[in-house]
């Protein structure tokens, strides 16, 4: 199409309320709760209708509701993939029914990038590199071998593929980093708390932790102490995302570092579903801009967290 609305566009109502249909991967995350919130909230103060799903980490649910809202005809159908391939038929539908995709937070792997109009949400390469600089900064000058534990996020997510791959490249260079043990936490809490539990009865000499995201790390904190060990110290933690419980255990001494990952997309998303219905051309990519917090920082930053 051209990009313009047509005049049977949205589901319900009857008015011209543009209609957005948002797939969600899942309430798997404190980091997801935050997105979650900012989308509802915006669409809101921005007038938008929001049909919203919620996928239960499952790809074939988050397909059938992509499924659904294109025969709702909604105007623009935005999603954050649970995984990151096997899309393409079900965004060629979207296009042969002339409904804008927006991909949020996550990609996909498809070749064909006119499946979809853009792709908003942070590098997670860059993620993983910015947690790997901080370890080799951390451990600059000393030559010993340092024993990494890593807590993946959900099989075959983007953000769990990257994390992965911006860590192991930076830090496979120095011989010294081993990473000798990796296995998915699901990006859950309690996922995180069962397999670091398990690491620590295989593995007695564990220096650091890698999380792919904070649940992961909290959860790995609880396993770590009923070890009898002293996470932060024993055993130092890196994490990603940055919600107030991971700056509160930055402030205890028990996370070492926290690589920034901004859940709150909804206003930046809302902008752009009304671009994209009046038909103005918008960037391929847009990025969000993101920090790292160490210990010394997270007590003058708590306060201001927003997530
Ligand atoms: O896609 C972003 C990731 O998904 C977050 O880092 C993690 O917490 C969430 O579950």
């Amino acid at each position: 199409g051209d990009g313009t609305r047509d005049d049977d566009g949205g589901a319900a109502g009857g008015d011209d309320k543009i209609v957005l249909g948002f797939a969600q991967v899942g309430a798997e995350s404190g980091w997801r709760t935050a997105n979650t919130k900012s989308i509802q909230d915006s669409a809101k103060a921005e007038g938008i209708e929001l049909q919203f799903t919620d996928a239960q980490q499952k790809q074939e649910n988050q397909i059938k509701s992509i499924r659904g809202f294109i025969q709702q005809k909604v105007d623009v159908i935005a999603f954050s993939p649970v995984v990151n391939t096997g899309w393409d038929p079900v965004l060629k539908e979207a296009k042969a029914a002339g409904i804008p995709v927006i991909l949020t937070d996550r990609a996909v792997d498809s070749q064909d990038t006119s499946l979809y109009v853009t792709f908003i949400g942070s590098d997670f390469i860059v993620e993983g590199q910015r947690a790997a600089d901080w370890l080799l900064k951390e451990y600059e000058g000393k030559n010993e071998q340092v024993n990494i534990v890593e807590l993946q996020g959900s099989p075959g997510a983007a953000p769990a593929i990257d994390r992965k791959k911006g860590f192991g490249d930076a830090i496979a260079a120095n011989p010294n980093f081993k990473i000798i043990a990796s296995q998915t936490g699901e990006f859950t809490r309690a996922k995180g708390k069962e397999v670091m539990t398990a690491f620590l009865q295989s593995n007695p000499d564990i220096d650091v932790l890698y999380a792919h995201n904070d649940d992961m790390a909290l959860g790995a904190i609880q396993a770590i102490e009923e070890a009898g060990k002293k996470p932060g110290t024993d055993i130092k933690i890196i994490s990603i995302d940055g919600v107030k419980d991971a700056f509160q255990a930055m402030v205890d001494g028990k996370i070492n570092v926290v690589v920034e990952c901004n859940p709150l997309l909804g206003p930046q998303l809302m902008d752009l579903v009304k671009k994209v219905v009046a038909g103005e051309t918008v960037e391929k990519r847009i990025l969000t801009e993101e920090g790292v917090f160490t210990q010394d920082q997270a007590a003058a930053a708590l306060p201001n967290r927003q997530y």
